[in-house]
């Protein structure tokens, strides 16, 4: 299976993508020194134990272990072969890599699932055309632009219509060699009562959904003439999981990059909507509530997530629900209000896009103010116990916010809001931090610093032979001339096997002509453990300026292991001889000695 491109095409494209612009599209990184760090895309976590190393070109989770270069990261994020990987860089940058490997591409992903994609690629173009330019689509662009989208809008959306017919998708399909009953399981065409095939979408203006890649993997389609359901969706399946993927985010995501904050709306409409307004960080679910999956995703790219939901009563429920969940992942929410009951898309087409951004975006409440107004609904505050139980319920939430600053500002809020002194309010919430243990203050120092600590840890508790073999494979790692010196005084005989397929790899790379570069090296390494331990070496600082004598000495603590280990084998050989020859008391002898020779080495490493 595995597929050639020539090595200098590949370090051509390796080069051209720097990993921090690569992952970055994935991560929120920030700059912390020489490092990066954003929170792991591959695995769970509040605070930040991932990093990317921009000299070195690789990525390395403290926290989960994770670790690589832009080919393996891709592979992991999307469930790319290697190919692949090369492949979507070198398309982002332009090369061709296509022209001379012809047929071979989008390997890996299943044959189905392939056909799949190019049936929603030709039907988004059918849909499309249909609306723009024939006769039954007229009343559905005239639906749209009446709704006020412009005809560009259209085209970046790539919006379309389905006619009232049974089946001109069925026909079209089976014209480019589709099989009926695969179209239907892809959720395309659907079976009517008399298990015939039909269209799924009649008499629907189309919304093409797109993945994070821009390839359409569904469609949702909203009625023009009152059918219901109002908006008819593509059924569940292996490309359209409507709990992961979002609306819009392909297009989204720079927009979200630049801004570090992306917005949360109901509907297909008030993406649209928003993203002629100039709001191009919008995104949607796809006719559910959000999902964890989906929250994690958000919060993974934003630092800000605001929650522009309808601002009916089912809105702001749903918006307390959305921005409950995104807190919790540890995301920093805001809440928009839309007065007069509006969506995000009636307000605009009402007020204009300039009220839009500044009197509901940039106007947006934060979390717990947010969670000040809702919690009022439960309540009559102008009776003394309900307002009693307000202020207790407020307090409950102030307690859980971690930082200082945060909890005296809302703390001085309400105690104005109520004519209640600050002592009381502050008195209340140490005490539920006390009863919380500060549970969350613990969490968010120790998670970040624990796997480090405990990385460099477990170096202290290894014997000296198994340290000084990973310290000088870190330096071999960097440095051409010190694997040079230490191939030539010791060759591949380091003592724990993972360092041996290690450094025999490592000579094969040098002398293959090779600098010293990580994130290339790697890429000749199948087995995934070997290839993580290597970038946790590679992730330890080296000292430039590492002098020959050290380099001697970690090469003779690891000969002298050798040594007494080798002697060891002979000694136990010639005390097996004994014991055949039924001379015990030299057998015994020679039982002394080993034990004498392994206290040696054990005080020798400690
Ligand atoms: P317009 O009424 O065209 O402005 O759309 P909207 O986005 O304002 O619709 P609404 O606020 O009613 O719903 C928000 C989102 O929920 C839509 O974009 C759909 O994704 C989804 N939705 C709405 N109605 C239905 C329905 O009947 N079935 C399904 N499956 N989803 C729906
Ligand atoms: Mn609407």
């Amino acid at each position: 299976m595995t597929m050639h491109i020539p090595e200098e095409t590949v370090d051509e494209i390796r080069q051209s993508n720097d990993i921090v612009d690569v992952v970055g599209e994935y991560v929120a990184l920030k700059k912390q020194g020489k490092n990066f760090f954003g929170l792991c895309p591959f695995h769970g976590e509040k605070t930040p134990s991932f990093s990317v190393t921009q000299d070195k070109q690789i990525f390395h989770c403290f926290g989960c272990g994770k670790g690589g270069n832009v080919f393996t990261f891709l592979m992991e994020i999307e469930g790319f072969s290697f190919y692949q990987a090369v492949q979507h860089l070198a398309d982002k940058k332009g090369f061709s890599l296509s022209e001379s490997l012809g047929s071979q591409q989008e390997q890996g992903v299943s044959n189905e699932e392939q056909m799949n994609l190019k049936a929603f690629e030709w039907l988004t173009k059918l849909y499309h055309h249909l609306l723009r330019h024939t006769k039954e689509g007229k009343q559905a662009y005239q639906y749209l632009l009446e709704r006020g989208f412009s005809d560009e809008i259209i085209h970046t959306f790539q919006l379309g219509y389905s006619p009232q017919s049974k089946d001109l998708i069925t026909q079209f399909l089976e014209k480019k060699g589709y099989h009926s009953q695969h179209m239907v399981n892809a959720g395309v065409l659907t079976t009517n009562d008399h298990n015939q095939t039909t269209d799924r979408f009649r008499g629907r203006v189309i919304f093409p959904i797109r993945n994070h890649l821009g390839k359409s993997v569904g469609f949702g389609g909203r009625t023009i003439t009152d059918q219901e359901p109002k908006y008819l969706n593509s059924p569940e399946s292996i490309l359209f999981q409507k709990g992961k993927l979002l609306f819009n985010f392909d297009l989204a995501r720079s927009s979200i990059r630049k801004s570090g904050q992306a917005i949360l709306f109901e509907g297909y409409m008030d993406v649209i909507a928003a993203y002629q307004a100039g709001i191009m960080n919008g995104l949607a679910t796809l006719g559910t509530s959000i999902t964890e999956a989906q929250a994690r995703l958000l919060n993974r790219y934003a630092d800000t997530i605001i929650v522009c939901y309808d601002g009916d009563e089912a809105g702001i429920n749903a918006s307390y629900k959305a921005a409950r969940l995104l807190h919790h992942i540890g995301s920093n929410v805001k809440v928009s209000a839309i007065p007069e009951g509006l969506d995000p898309d009636s307000y605009i087409a009402k007020y204009g896009s300039d009220r839009f951004k500044h009197e509901i975006i940039e106007a947006s409440y934060t979390y717990i103010s947010f969670l000040m107004e809702y919690f009022k609904k439960d309540y009559n505050l102008k009776l003394e116990g309900d307002r009693i139980q307000y202020i207790e319920k407020v307090i409950d939430e102030l307690a859980l916010i971690n930082r200082p600053m945060e909890r005296e500002y809302y703390a001085k809020e309400l105690a104005s809001e109520y004519e209640l002194s600050m002592d009381t309010i502050v008195y209340e919430i140490n005490n539920r931090r006390k009863k919380l243990g500060n549970h969350q203050d613990k969490q968010r120092t120790t998670s970040h610093t624990k796997s480090k600590l405990s990385f460099k840890k477990q170096n202290k508790l290894l014997p000296a032979f198994h340290n000084a073999e990973k310290q000088l494979l870190t330096y071999m790692l960097h440095d051409f001339y010190i694997a040079e010196k230490v191939k030539e005084s010791l060759g591949a005989s380091f003592n724990i096997d993972m360092h041996k397929i290690i450094v025999t790899h490592l000579y094969a790379f040098y002398e293959e002509g090779h600098e010293a570069n990580i994130s290339q090296f790697i890429e000749r390494i199948d087995d995934d453990k070997i290839k993580n331990f290597i970038i946790e070496l590679a992730m330890e600082n080296v000292h430039a300026d590492i002098s020959d004598k050290e380099i001697q000495d970690y090469i003779r603590i690891i000969k002298a292991e050798h040594g007494d280990k080798a002697i060891i084998r002979g000694l136990q050989e010639e005390q097996k001889n004994a014991e055949i020859q039924q001379d015990f008391v030299r057998a015994a002898q020679i039982g002394m000695e080993i034990l004498e020779i392994q206290k040696k080495i054990k005080n020798a490493n400690h």
